[in-house]
């Protein structure tokens, strides 16, 4: 796609949410992954718009993500939700997978917060806790940036060195105290799936320095970078990775932790997100 086309299309797709949205003007984005969709249900004043009446937005086929764009409040915080993502293991091309974030980005939401399952590589790590991401590694081997750059979404070589600040990191470490939840803080591992990784790919990450492997959000964190937001990632850890745990994996272990700390991930998401924008 020429750098035009994609900036087009993201204006249009704006302008049908904008369309919708009256006088909200939000300002926080947030990714819910897997467990956390009901929570864009939870917003007061909202529109919800079907990622289908969205031009340029892909549709999800994986059961449980309902694929929405959410406008309500959290407090008096103005937020834009997307309940539901695209996986690239689903066959989307990267710029398609972004496509939302940016459109959420070119909406106003200059503080994003974007959530995941992911498996636990750190062995300290267990089921049911909850992790800052505190940077990551890019498996995928591919970018979402690749291909012609527009100049008006961002630079042609962003810097990622913060791309998960750590002013974000440290108010989302003292609002989960505040709820009783010490935040551990690791490095989240992007791998293409859909498979889980194998035990001796495990290791490896391991060795890389990775904590927390998944199948999303970097490409996110990297569009959203590109384009000058700045990102609070959580990884709901919910299974430990390939190997170290007992037994195999299976998506029902996920989904089952998920729905376990769906209560808590829930709490601290709106805490987080009422009072995120106001960090400097
Ligand atoms: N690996 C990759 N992605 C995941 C995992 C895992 O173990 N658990 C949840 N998402």
């Amino acid at each position: 796609m020429s750098e035009s086309a994609l900036w087009d299309e993201l204006q249009r797709a704006a302008e049908v949410v904008r369309s919708k949205l009256g006088a909200r003007h939000p300002s926080v984005g947030v990714i819910l992954g897997s467990g956390l969709g009901a929570f864009a249900d939870t917003l007061t004043d909202a529109v919800a718009i079907p990622y289908g009446e969205l031009p340029g937005f892909p549709s999800s086929s994986v059961v449980g993500h309902s694929g929405r764009l959410v406008a309500g409040k959290v407090g008096d915080t103005q937020v834009l939700a997307m309940q539901g993502r695209v996986h690239y293991y689903e066959g989307h091309a990267l710029d398609r997978v972004v496509f939302p974030v940016r459109t959420m980005v070119a909406l106003g939401a200059r503080t994003l917060v974007i959530t995941n399952a992911a498996g636990g590589v750190n062995p300290s790590y267990r089921p049911g806790d909850l992790v800052l991401i505190r940077d990551h590694l890019n498996m995928l081997g591919e970018s979402p940036l690749r291909g012609p750059n527009d100049d008006r979404l961002g630079p042609r070589f962003p810097d990622m060195t913060e791309a998960y600040p750590a002013t974000l990191r440290a108010f989302a470490r003292e609002r989960a105290r505040g709820l009783g939840l010490e935040l551990a803080e690791g490095v989240y591992c992007a791998l293409s799936g859909p498979c889980y990784e194998t035990p001796a790919e495990v290791r490896m990450l391991a060795t890389l320095g990775a904590d927390l492997a998944g199948m999303s959000t970097v490409p996110e964190v990297i569009a959203a970078a590109h384009m000058g937001a700045r990102v609070l990632g959580i990884s709901c850890v919910t299974n430990q990775a390939a190997g170290l745990g007992v037994g195999k994996l299976s998506h029902a272990e996920v989904t089952e932790t998920a729905e376990r700390i769906r209560g808590t991930f829930t709490r601290l998401i709106a805490d987080l997100l009422a009072g995120i924008g106001g960090v400097p």
